[in-house]
């Protein structure tokens, strides 16, 4: 076995199709067209290859993206494409590339890093655990379109620069270039909806589906609520079916139009999530608090135990992966009946706090 390391420039055709043939059977397309930010040159310094006899037989990457979110900004690492051919299975290959790209993230100064899989416990061991929130809603009726003036465009032959002004109005989300948008936007099996005023303005677009992922799961929105409800309902009477809408818990208002519509909500989580950077985790919150006007938060780690409260009031958690679960949820902090409620009040002022990667971005 020779690795974990990162492919040569020369190499990438033979990672796609040692993917393609694992993870990609019977698609009509490439690997790297459904990940064209993090299966590109630009990302070979971010992927884990093992290899036998000159032939791939295992491989992860990671792809580090700086979110916003309105009290801190994160580097967030998404790993994705971990796979190990079926022959060399249980051999520790995926360990050794899954710590390959934990280094890197640590290289990088991620502060976190997420992964989307069903596979829990085999990424627990890797101090992931599923954290975050994630709500979705099923509208398989068209509601009365209410901007009737207004044009209404499947296809992705759309300018990017006017995506990117409404994506850039999220109030969380991934730093994304005019090129990044425009890669997305030619990912197979991604449909583009958009609505357009009378004087030709974007107001609002919605995509489904992305590769071999998310069919009928609306994973990318943005712009005006109201344009957005009628974009929808346009896409549930042209395209004749219903989708079912991903939200962040912090999109308060469309997730109030859509708890009208849908007969159910569920909640999720966003994915696992790995703190990667605990000290600069807990810098991160600590400032986010001070600019609220709470400069006694305590959050350190003291002989390997996580001590965290406000003032005097302190308490020990056990894992960063309780901790993960507090700092963006689902456990709320006024669930911690151990918790003086003065320390809960304080602490409930700014967690969970809103954190979300957009379809796009996933990996
Ligand atoms: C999931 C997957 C990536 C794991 O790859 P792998 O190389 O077999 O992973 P590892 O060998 O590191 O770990 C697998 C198991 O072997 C065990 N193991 C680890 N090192 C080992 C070693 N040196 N010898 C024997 N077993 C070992 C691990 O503990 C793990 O056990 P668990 O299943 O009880 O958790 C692989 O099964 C796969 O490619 N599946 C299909 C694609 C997929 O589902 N990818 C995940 C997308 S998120």
């Amino acid at each position: 076995m020779q690795g974990p390391r990162s492919p040569e420039a020369h190499e990438l055709d033979k990672l796609v199709q040692f993917l393609n043939k694992n993870l990609r059977q019977n698609a009509e397309w490439q690997i790297n067209q459904e990940y064209p930010t993090a299966l590109t040159h630009q990302n070979l310094h971010n992927m884990s290859i093992i290899e036998e006899d000159n032939q791939i037989v295992s491989h992860a990457l990671i792809k580090p993206v700086i979110t916003k979110t309105p009290h801190a900004i994160f580097r967030i690492g998404a790993i994705g494409s971990v796979v190990t051919d079926p022959n060399h299975r249980n051999k520790g290959l995926s360990t050794q590339n899954l710590q390959n790209c934990l280094a890197k993230a640590t290289a990088q100064n991620c502060d976190l890093v997420i992964l989307w899989t069903d596979q829990y416990d085999y990424y627990r061991k890797f101090g992931f655990e599923l954290a975050g929130f994630e709500y979705t809603y099923v509208m398989n009726q068209p509601l009365p379109i209410e901007n009737k003036d207004y044009k209404f465009i499947k296809g992705s032959q759309i300018d990017p620069n006017a995506m990117l002004k409404i994506y850039n109005q999220h109030t969380v989300n991934g730093v994304r270039t005019v090129d990044d948008i425009q890669k997305c936007l030619r990912i197979p099996n991604s449909n583009v909806f958009t609505i357009w005023n009378q004087q030709n303005q974007l107001m609002a677009y919605a995509v489904e589906g992305k590769g071999a992922d998310l069919t009928n799961y609306i994973h990318e929105w943005g712009g005006n609520v109201q344009c957005l409800m009628d974009l929808f309902s346009y896409m549930i009477q042209t395209e004749n079916k219903s989708y079912t809408i991903m939200t962040p818990i912090h999109s308060v208002n469309l997730r109030n139009k859509l708890r009208m519509v849908s007969p159910t909500e569920h909640q999720g989580y966003l994915g696992m999530i790995r703190i990667q950077d605990f000290d600069s985790i807990a810098t991160k919150i600590k400032k986010a608090f001070k600019s609220e006007g709470f400069d006694q938060i305590v959050l350190e780690k003291k002989h390997g135990e996580i001590v965290f409260g406000v003032g005097t009031d302190l308490y020990t958690l056990a894992s960063e992966t309780d901790l993960v679960q507090i700092i963006f949820g689902p456990n709320s902090i006024n669930q911690l009946d151990f918790m003086k409620p003065e320390t809960q009040k304080v602490l409930s002022q700014l967690l969970p706090l809103p954190i979300w990667v957009w379809g796009w971005d996933s990996i």
